[in-house]
Parts: structure tokens; sequence; C-alpha cells
């Protein structure tokens, strides 16, 4: 996973002097951060420290008042066609599924490529019983969303991201709303998917995942990068005060 051209080679994602505010509330702080190909960065921190809004910023759901942010090396761009065609280099699982609930699980793979990546009906299918069944829900194809388990719809969610060809994964608590039972369904998909080489930003507090898959872990508070570490340096020797605490408080349950 670790490659030995990570400081030479251009950045998956790149975001220098990052800030943004929601009214008085400066949600994002100076963020400097870099993602290298195959890369999996593991994003932690207090409820309400900007780790969903810096994932949106990513993606550009949400602008920035300064700064920069680069996608492979490429600008964000404002809108239109080159937006589009950056959110699709960009996948993105959220907490909340968010599948198109009246669309057959098939449909929900298919309609991306489809639509903005001009991939022929016939072929998409081809390649979305593929995905489907690279994360074990094949036989739930021609069902409706809500006939399936939490994490089979994560699953589902998984896989229409990967449809797009996405350069970078982004996932924001995706295992969060499931039930305890279908966490490990979940996580053992993104493990798979960094196994073969896929950049990702994982919000997460899931330890094992971390300590499995992760090859940095960023600590957030306040809109700012507190920290960085080896997973394994993180969980067992956090360095700053913030991170000591919010640390003892998620190892205590
Ligand atoms: N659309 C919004 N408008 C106003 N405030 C927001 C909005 N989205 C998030 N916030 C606030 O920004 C802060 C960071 O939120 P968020 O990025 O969701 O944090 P996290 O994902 O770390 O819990 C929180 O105080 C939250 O209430
Ligand atoms: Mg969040």
């Amino acid at each position: 996973m670790a490659e030995v051209t990570h400081s030479t080679s251009t950045p998956v994602v790149e975001l220098v002097g990052v800030n943004k505010h929601f009214g008085e509330l400066h949600v994002l702080r100076d963020i400097d951060l870099t993602v290298s190909k195959g890369e999996v960065l593991v994003v932690v921190g207090p409820s309400g420290s900007g780790k969903s809004t810096m994932c949106r910023a990513i993606n550009r759901l949400e602008p920035i008042d300064s700064g920069t942010i680069r996608v492979d090396g490429v600008p964000l761009p404002e809108e239109g066609r080159p937006l589009a065609r950056l959110r699709s280099d960009v996948g993105m699982v959220f907490q909340s599924f968010n599948l198109f609930a009246h669309r057959s699980v098939l449909d929900n793979v298919t309609l991306g490529p489809v639509k903005v990546r001009k991939v022929k009906k016939a072929e998409a299918k081809d390649e979305a019983m593929e995905l489907l069944s690279r994360v074990g829900v094949q036989d739930q194809a021609d069902k409706l969303p809500a006939q399936l388990s939490g994490g089979q719809q994560q699953r589902v969610a998984i896989a229409r991201a990967l449809a797009m060809h996405p350069k970078v994964m982004l996932f924001d608590e995706p295992t969060s709303a499931l039930d305890p039972e279908m966490v490990g369904e979940v996580l053992d998909v993104m493990v798979s998917l960094a196994r073969d080489g896929m950049t990702m930003v994982v919000v997460t507090h899931e330890m094992g995942f971390a300590r499995k898959a992760g090859d940095r872990v960023v600590f957030m508070a306040d809109g700012q990068l507190v920290e960085q570490a080896t997973p394994d340096e993180f969980f067992t020797h956090p360095q700053s005060t913030r991170a000591q605490d919010f640390l003892s408080k998620i190892l205590s349950h």
C-alpha cells in the first residue's frame, strides 16, 4: 500500500490553506493536507470538528472561502461540465446511503456511468454486476434499496461510487448508521479496496479498520488538523491533549 514514490508523485488530493466559515463559525481553519496515490488516510475527531465539511469541500459540495483544493493536480472547477467530471473523479460514500429509493440496485449503479460517463447501457450493466459481486450483493440487483439491509445498501453505495472509476474515494462515517452486526461486512469491503490500491479518505472511529488498512491518521478538532501519525502511533501515543482526551472518551466505551 505505501508506495516508495509517495513524495515525488502528484498528490491525488491536495488542500492548501483552506478556510471555510458558516456565518460566524470558522469551520475549516488553514487546512493543509495531501493524500498520495494509493494512500489510505483516516480522519478522526470529535463531532462538529469539521470532518464532514472537509470531505464535502473536496467534492465541492461545499464551496470554500479561501485556499486551494486540487484533485489529481487540477484545481476544483467552479461549476458546469468540468465540475461534473471532477465529481465523478471523487467517489463519495455517506453515513446515510443516499441511494435512489425508487430505482433498482442495478439502476443505482448504472445511472452515473450512463448519464455522466456516457457508457453504453449493456456495458454499464456488465460492469455493475461485476461491482455488485465484488461487494457481495449480486443477488440483490433487481431489488429496491429498501428491500436490502443497511449493510447491503451501504455496499451498493460503494459499488455505485466505484462504477464512476474515481481517483479517490471519500467515506464519511460509512458504518455509523449501521446495526453493529453489519459494520464488519462494510469494513471488509473497504479493507479489500485499500488492499487493491484505492486512494481513500475515511472519516471513521473504527480503530480496527484504521490499524488494518490505514497508512496515516489525522486528528481534527475545531476545524484544524491538530496532529497526524501512523495509526499505531496515534492510537497508542497521541501527542496533543485534545487527541488524548478524545481517545480516552471513545476507548472507554
Ligand atoms: N450547512 C451548515 N450550515 C451551518 N453550520 C453548519 C453546516 N454544516 C455544518 N455546520 C457546522 O459546522 C461544524 C462542523 O460540522 P461537520 O463538518 O459536520 O463536523 P463533523 O463531521 O466533524 O461532525 C458544526 O458546528 C456544524 O454544526
Ligand atoms: Mg460528520
